[in-house]
């Protein structure tokens, strides 16, 4: 089954010949992962071999808005004007033709991201969640947010889970077209949680994470303990939010996270995200542990931390960080 498939199948009670209005806005918060989505079931619609969890960070983001032209697609991100060969600007024009049954619309796209793109900081999430939702509001498709995920994920697997603040599931589901693979809100409110953003590097990332996590699948000797990992994560995680019980959360993110990086360590040619940098914090983290701070770490696909932490402990850890952005993940 194809991308454009799904959209037919989702979207055809709608006309998708022209937009309802000449333009549309929309914001979408991005999400960091505490188990990882890693390894897909299907590549081309962005089908993941096993469920995750994330917590959303409501603002750090990307804004978008949406303005017919009559021309071409014309990039613009955080007001610069993009190459129109450049490989972000393809992916987006690939993804907004599956939306365009005849080639007769053409949109300026303004966005503009809170956070460093392509650096392991979940851009491409919020970036494609808020062009499915502006999309939503220019057609006025009114569909499910359910459904929306689905659009979401087909621009990029962890967008699905960026249309809800909170913690938020993302199941992998089982049917070939990917219809069950839906995300969905874990409804508990944490007041005093909050996520660190440790910048270590602004360089973009070595290798997208769609190559090494099809890399990971199929080179991996740990891979196949990877599905393992994550169900018995996912128990603990939930276990976590429920009670509010901090260590337990903070060391099952940093253990899944590891894990994750550790199949992609064993894969090859490898894939290493950590500079050393990375590896510096990582210690750093350690020792501020043991000496009694608790301060826990996940890492996604780039070199960058993302620290949790609890409100009570933001001082003692910013004295450690001084560039540390702690965010709020309340649902507000
Ligand atoms: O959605 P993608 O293709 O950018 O992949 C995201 C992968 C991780 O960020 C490493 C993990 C996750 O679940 O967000």
């Amino acid at each position: 089954m194809k991308k454009s498939d799904v959209v037919l199948q989702l979207l055809h009670a709608h006309d998708l010949s022209w937009p309802k209005h000449n333009t549309a806005s929309a914001y979408a918060p991005t999400n960091i992962a505490l188990c990882k989505y890693w390894g897909k079931r299907c590549t081309e619609l962005n089908l993941p071999l096993t469920d995750s969890l994330s917590v959303t960070l409501p603002d750090k983001g990307a804004h978008v808005t949406l303005t017919l032209n009559e021309t071409q697609d014309d990039v613009w991100l955080n007001k610069k004007n993009l190459d129109a060969a450049s490989p972000f600007v393809t992916r987006l024009v690939a993804f907004l033709n599956l939306f365009r049954r005849k080639k007769n619309w053409f949109l300026t796209i303004e966005i503009d991201m809170s956070i460093p793109v392509a650096a392991g900081l979940a851009s491409s999430a919020c970036g494609f969640a808020s062009i499915v939702l502006a999309l939503n509001e220019l057609f006025q498709w009114q569909v499910s947010k359910k459904e929306l995920s689905i659009l979401c994920r087909l621009g990029s697997g962890s967008a699905a889970r960026s249309l809800w603040n909170g913690f938020v599931l993302w199941h992998s589901g089982h049917e070939k077209n990917g219809m069950d693979s839906v995300a969905e809100p874990f409804a508990y409110d944490w007041p005093g949680l909050k996520i660190g953003i440790l910048p270590l590097s602004k360089s973009q990332k070595s290798i997208s994470s769609r190559e090494a996590m099809q890399r990971t699948v199929d080179t991996s000797v740990l891979y196949q303990s990877w599905p393992e990992q994550v169900a018995r994560d996912l128990i603990l995680l939930k276990q976590a939010i429920v009670a509010q019980d901090f260590h337990l959360l903070g060391a099952t993110a940093e253990s899944n996270a590891l894990a994750m990086h550790a199949t992609m360590q064993s894969s090859w040619p490898p894939i290493c995200y950590h500079l050393p940098e990375t590896l510096a914090a990582m210690q750093t983290i350690w020792s501020l542990r043991n000496e009694g701070c608790p301060l826990y770490f996940t890492q996604d696909a780039g070199p960058n931390l993302k620290l949790i932490l609890e409100e009570k402990d933001e001082q003692v850890v910013k004295n450690h960080f001084p560039e540390l952005m702690i965010e709020s993940v309340d649902r507000g």
